[in-house]
């Protein structure tokens, strides 16, 4: 039930913080570590290659999911839209590893490619919030996101609860591997969840910003690079999937290559800056655009943060940042559809769970 709430979307975003708790404490074993089911440690360790497939928003967290993956338990990952990978699925390594990450556990697209994967006898995990869903009962195993229902059609919850459950994932498989990654899990996480409830306190704060940038606007980009592109993306997927804005998200450095074409006076650019390695080149591609007329808007992580950016977020552990600067993007969807007067809940042409393919 919503509640006092005037939207699920809402809820389900207020939500975040209590997730993060939630799956520190069902993953967590008597000794307080992270914790997943030793035969998967074991059959992933034994993959030369771990292929991550998915939609949508899912496909998102995928991203930062390989990352993950690749930083923490160092195994190569590659990332495949299910739609793409079902016709035209890439040349596959000896041992290959599928994960399937899929809030429903029904999308008919990545079942479709989980199909084959068994037919082809490659081992199988899925990452979903629906136990006894279709995909976790056909794979290998399942790993739950423990986030409780998910009712707005625009994904907010699950994507950070994939990206929660990808930590953990990594993490255990590097424990394994004795890596010390460096990384407290279950002390970040519980950074991230109250850093989330700050930002999430502080929202009428971006339902300005919002009608600030977001009004009267056809399109709108979200940049950043790394970690930040790939909460880029997510963002771009959350504004236009509610507030019929066309917004693309977009690795900062390409925009030179032929995007930056389309900013014209106004334009809103949305840029995420929470990664050391790169915030100064995220700057240089503001000042890009900001030099040919966009409106921009600054959401940077303290420490890296300037004293103008519009949104300052409190400092998380940088590997856990897509955790939480997702969080003001969702809400800056929110409220630039509330100010459309659309349904936020139940967008046009959408479902739910898509099941057809
Ligand atoms: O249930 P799934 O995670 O498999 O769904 C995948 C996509 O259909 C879903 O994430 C969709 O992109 C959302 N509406 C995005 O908000």
């Amino acid at each position: 039930e919503k509640g006092t709430y005037p939207y699920y979307m809402l809820k389900e975003i207020d939500e975040q913080p209590a997730v993060m708790r939630n799956i520190v404490q069902k993953y967590q074993n008597e000794e307080g570590r992270l914790t997943v089911p030793e035969d998967l440690v074991t059959a992933m360790l034994a993959a030369d290659r771990i292929h991550i497939v998915a939609c949508g928003t899912s496909y998102h967290s995928g991203w930062v999911g390989k990352h993950y993956l690749e930083k923490f338990a160092q195994i190569p990952t590659e990332v495949h839209v299910a739609s793409e990978f079902s016709y035209n699925p890439p040349l596959l390594t000896g041992n290959p590893f599928f994960v399937f990450l899929t809030q429903s556990g029904e999308t008919a697209d990545s079942r479709q490619v989980l199909v084959k994967v068994k037919e082809w006898g490659y081992p199988s995990l899925t990452i979903t919030n629906v136990a006894g869903s279709t995909l976790s009962r056909e794979a290998d195993f399942t790993l739950l996101l423990h986030a409780g229902p998910e009712i707005a059609v625009a994904s907010t919850k699950a994507y950070t609860a994939q990206i929660a459950v990808l930590a953990v994932l990594s993490d255990a498989l590097g424990a394994k591997l004795g890596h010390d990654m460096g990384i407290n899990m279950v002390r970040e996480l519980g950074i991230v969840a109250t850093a989330m409830e700050a930002v999430i306190d502080d929202k009428e704060r971006i339902g300005e910003l919002a009608n600030i940038y977001l009004p009267n606007t056809r399109n709108a980009f979200y940049i950043g690079r790394g970690l930040d592109y790939y909460v880029s993306m997510e963002a771009a997927l959350k504004l236009k999937e509610i507030s019929y804005i066309q917004t693309e998200g977009f690795a900062a450095g390409e925009l030179k290559h032929g995007t930056i074409a389309l900013i014209e006076e106004g334009t809103p650019v949305l840029a995420i800056i929470t990664q050391a390695n790169v915030a100064s080149h995220t700057r240089g591609n503001i000042e890009e655009v900001r030099s040919r007329g966009a409106n921009t808007c600054v959401f940077a992580m303290e420490g890296l943060a300037h004293d103008n950016d519009q949104v300052i977020l409190p400092a998380v552990h940088p590997a856990l940042a897509p955790l939480l600067t997702v969080v003001p993007t969702q809400l800056m969807a929110y409220y630039a559809t509330l100010a459309r007067g659309y349904d936020v809940d139940k967008p046009r042409n959408l479902a739910k769970s898509v099941t057809v393919e």
